[in-house]
């Protein structure tokens, strides 16, 4: 399945990515920026935060408490903002659409 991550500059980058890996780690494996990922995907740094295109948002699970908790600390957060690192690959995520707050570069 595909993500396309769309930057600040609405410069769109297509990555292929494998069931089962988080949107936060495939967009560094692809030199992706826009996403930093300080922590590694342990949800704890908030620096991995996307925008998820109104499509995708409910075929996402909720957010845990802790990611609740980080969302709600972001100095942009939006009602379709997620951290990447919790989002995990499958089929029905294919083809989702990730924008990237102009605050991560
Ligand atoms: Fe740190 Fe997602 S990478 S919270």
């Amino acid at each position: 399945p595909k993500v396309i991550y769309i930057d600040h500059n609405d410069t769109e980058t297509e990555v292929e990515v494998e069931n089962g890996a988080n949107l936060m780690q495939a967009a560094l494996d692809n030199m992706v920026s826009g996403i930093l990922g300080d922590c590694g995907g342990d949800c704890a740094c908030a620096t991995c935060h996307v925008f998820v295109d109104s499509k995708w948002q409910d075929e996402i699970d909720a957010p845990s408490e802790l990611e609740e908790d980080l969302l709600d600390g972001l100095i942009d957060p939006q009602p379709n903002s997620r951290l990447s690192c919790q989002i995990v690959m499958e089929d029905k995520l294919d083809g989702i659409v990730l924008r990237l707050p102009e605050s991560q570069y």
